[in-house]
């Protein structure tokens, strides 16, 4: 697998984010997929991906924590451009048990706490969503956190047993802005207020001038805990949702 990741990340090089994603969309007929968290690199992603092929599967995992305004993108984004984004949700058993024994904020309270919600609302859901595909997009990006860069173009998540595209890697938030303003995309209006990088409600927040772009996700830990277990780094617990 690492041979076969290496030749694609050459075969990459100098190519578009736009030609990245054709590139897989054709060559992966049918066994791709893209988790959109509906965030802004995101948003330019089902942009590009519904330009190519509208057949291509795009889904979103609802926590059952997300903010209204995200609702609302997922909604004008489907109308926008004919498509229809597919929603997965935890599992309620598990959700409830979880909720029972630990309070329905949980994951203040400890990082297991936090990682325990992440698993259940998240990862699991994930592990479903991406069940009949072999590629995975996805909209990380350097820039957004010290835990990413060392991502590359093309990976392979052993955790999940996919091939990982991050076609967006190299993009500044300059360029994502730019593309969503010249292409009149749709956004999360959060973005205007204030929240650069949008996940659940209660563990996200706005930031101020000069904070990190991803300081207002899960604040109270520390930016090397700040992932929520998606973007695992193979080998050494490399976390992603
Ligand atoms: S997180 O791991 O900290 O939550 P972040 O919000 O930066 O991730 O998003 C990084 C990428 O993870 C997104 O571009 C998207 O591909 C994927 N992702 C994050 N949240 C979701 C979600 N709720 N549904 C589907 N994919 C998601
Ligand atoms: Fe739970 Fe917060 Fe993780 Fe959302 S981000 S799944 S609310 S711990």
């Amino acid at each position: 697998m690492e041979g076969l990741v290496k030749e694609l990340n050459e075969r990459m090089r100098g190519l578009s984010a736009r030609e990245i994603l054709s590139f897989f969309i054709e060559d992966f007929d049918g066994k791709i997929a893209f988790g959109s968290s509906l965030g802004a690199e995101d948003q330019v992603l089902t942009a590009m991906i519904s330009g190519i092929d509208k057949s291509t599967k795009i889904f979103t995992l609802d926590t059952g924590r997300v903010f209204p305004e995200t609702y609302q993108t997922l909604h004008e984004t489907n109308r926008k451009y004919g498509i229809n984004i597919e929603v997965y949700f935890p599992n309620s058993e598990k959700v409830e048990r979880m909720v029972n024994e630990k309070g329905i904020n949980l994951f203040y309270g400890s990082i297991e706490n936090r990682k325990l919600c992440c698993n259940i609302r998240k990862i699991d859901p994930l592990k479903r969503a991406m069940m009949d595909a072999d590629v995975w997009v996805t909209g990380l990006r350097k820039v957004q956190s010290i835990t990413r860069v060392f991502t590359e173009v093309v990976e392979y998540d052993y955790l999940n047993g996919k091939i990982k595209i991050n076609p967006l890697l190299e993009w500044t938030e300059e360029d994502i802005w730019s593309y969503i303003r010249n292409n009149d995309v749709p956004y999360n209006k959060l973005h205007d207020r204030g929240f650069p990088s949008i996940g659940c409600e209660p563990c996200t927040r706005a930031i101020k001038d000069g904070e990190d772009i991803r300081a207002g996700r899960w604040w109270w830990e520390t930016p090397e805990q700040k992932e929520c277990g998606l973007h695992r780094r193979n080998g050494q617990l490399k976390q992603h949702i």
